[in-house]
C-alpha cells in the first residue's frame, strides 16, 4: 500500500488506484501525470459545533473517521471569544484545535471579521479610530495564539451585499459604516503582518446560483481580491460558503470562468460550508437524499473540473445538528436533511460524492 502526501493529509493510494489511474490515463489518451494529478485527493472535513462535540461521543467518532480538516463552527467568532471587551475567552476554540490536532486534522479558522455574531458591546463602538483599534488588536491576539496551527483563516466573511448590482458591492455592517471598504485591507493586512505563513480566504456565499446576483458576486469578490493583492496585502484564495439550495440551478459555465478567473489572479479556491437546503423539496427521504447527492456532485464537478480547491469542507456532518431545519423551516413535518450523515449518523449518497474527492478517485 503506497501512501502519498498531499495537501494536507496522508491519504493510502492503492495498487489498484494506481493501475485504474494508469489504464484511464492509457485509455483516454492523457498523459499518465496527469491523469493521476487531477485524481489528486482533496481534503475533505466539516465545521464542529461544540455542544454536539462535548455531548455527543458518535458526533466526535464522525468527526474522526470522515474529516482531513475541522473548523470550530461558531467557537472562533466575536460572539464566542469576547463576550467582555477586556477579555478574550477561549476555552472553546482551544477544545475545538486540540481535538484536531490530537487527531492529525488540518485547522479552518473561522472568522475574523463578520457582521453578525458579534457581542454587544462591538455594535456600541462610534469612530472609526475605535473600530480600526478593536479589529486590529482582535486579529493580533487570535491569529498570534493559533499561529503555525490554524493553517487558513477566513480573515472576512460574508462582506459583499447579496445584490452587488443595486447601490454598491459591500453589506450594511458596522465595519463597513465605521471603516468604509478598507475594513477589508485592515484585515487581510493584519493577519498578514501576524501569520505571514497563515493562507488567507475571503468566504461568502451565493456565487453557484444560475442567477444575474451570483454572477455580480463573483465579479466582486475578484474585485476585491484584485485590488488586495495590487497593495501587496497578501490574500490566498476565496471560500465558497456552497450552501445549495435544492431547487436551485447551478451555473457550471459561471463557475468554470470563476476558477479560470481565480487562477489569473493567483488565487487557491476551497468549499467551505457545503450543505443542502432542501426545505422545497418533497418530504420522501431517500429522494431528498438522491437529488441532495447529485446537486452535490453538480456542484463539485463544475468546480474541480476547472480548478481543485484546497479543501471541501461540509457545515457539518449529521442531519441530527444543522442550522438549516431552523433558518429553513419545512411546511411538512419532515425534517430537513442537508448533511452527508443521517441523525442516526448512516450514511447518504451525499457521502459517497465526497469520499470520491477524498480518495482521489473523482
Ligand atoms: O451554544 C449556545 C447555547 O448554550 C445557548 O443555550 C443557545 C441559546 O442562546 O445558543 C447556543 O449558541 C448558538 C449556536 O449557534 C449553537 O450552535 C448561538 O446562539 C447561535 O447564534 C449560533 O448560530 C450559528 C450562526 O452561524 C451564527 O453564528 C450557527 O450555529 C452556525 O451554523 C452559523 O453558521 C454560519 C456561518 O458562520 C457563516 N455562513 C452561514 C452559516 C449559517 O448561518
Amino acid at each position: 500500500m503506497q501512501e502519498i502526501e498531499a495537501d494536507r493529509g496522508r491519504f493510502r493510494l492503492t495498487r489498484r488506484a494506481v493501475l485504474r489511474t494508469g489504464a484511464a490515463a492509457l485509455a483516454s489518451g492523457t498523459g499518465f501525470a496527469r491523469a493521476q494529478a487531477a485524481a489528486r485527493p482533496i481534503p475533505v472535513g466539516s465545521a464542529a459545533e461544540i455542544g454536539a462535540f462535548r455531548n455527543d461521543a458518535r458526533y466526535r467518532e464522525a468527526l474522526k473517521r470522515y474529516c482531513d480538516v475541522v473548523v470550530p463552527m461558531n467557537d472562533l467568532k466575536w460572539d464566542a471569544l469576547r463576550h467582555e471587551r477586556a477579555r478574550f475567552d477561549f476555552a472553546g476554540a482551544d477544545e475545538a484545535v486540540a481535538f484536531a490536532e490530537a487527531n492529525g486534522k488540518a485547522l479552518r479558522g473561522h472568522t475574523l471579521l463578520w457582521g453578525e455574531a458579534l457581542p454587544p458591546w462591538v455594535k456600541e463602538m462610534t469612530t472609526r479610530a475605535e473600530a480600526e483599534r478593536e479589529l486590529v488588536n482582535h486579529i493580533e491576539v487570535v491569529v498570534d495564539r493559533y499561529k503555525g496551527r490554524i493553517a487558513t483563516w477566513d480573515v472576512v466573511n460574508e462582506v459583499i451585499k447579496y445584490d452587488p448590482t443595486s447601490g454598491g458591492p459591500w453589506r450594511d455592517t458596522i465595519w463597513q459604516r465605521l471603516l468604509g471598504p478598507e475594513h477589508v485591507e485592515i484585515a487581510f493586512r493584519t493577519a498578514g503582518r501576524t501569520d505571514p505563513k497563515a493562507r488567507l480566504v475571503l468566504n461568502d456565499f451565493h456565487f453557484e446560483e444560475a442567477e444575474p446576483g451570483a454572477a455580480a458576486r463573483r465579479q466582486v469578490a475578484l474585485d476585491i481580491c484584485r485590488r488586495l493583492k495590487d497593495k501587496g496585502i497578501p490574500v490566498h484564495g476565496i471560500g465558497m460558503q456552497a450552501h445549495l439550495y435544492a431547487e436551485k440551478n447551478i451555473d457550471t459555465e459561471g463557475l468554470q470562468r470563476f476558477m479560470r478567473d481565480l487562477d489569473a489572479l493567483g488565487l487557491d479556491v476551497e468549499v467551505t460550508e457545503l450543505d443542502v437546503i432542501d426545505w422545497k423539496m418533497p418530504a420522501d427521504a431517500a429522494l431528498r437524499d438522491k437529488r441532495s447527492a447529485a446537486l452535490v456532485a453538480t456542484f463539485l464537478e463544475a468546480v474541480v473540473s476547472a480548478k481543485r480547491p484546497k479543501a471541501i469542507v461540509t457545515w457539518g456532518l449529521t442531519d441530527r445538528y444543522s442550522w438549516v431545519g431552523e433558518t429553513f423551516p419545512r411546511k411538512d413535518s419532515a425534517k430537513a436533511r442537508p448533511l452527508p450523515l443521517d441523525a442516526d449518523y448512516r450514511a447518504k449518497p451525499m457521502l459517497a460524492v465526497l469520499e470520491r474527492y477524498r480518495r482521489g478517485t473523482a
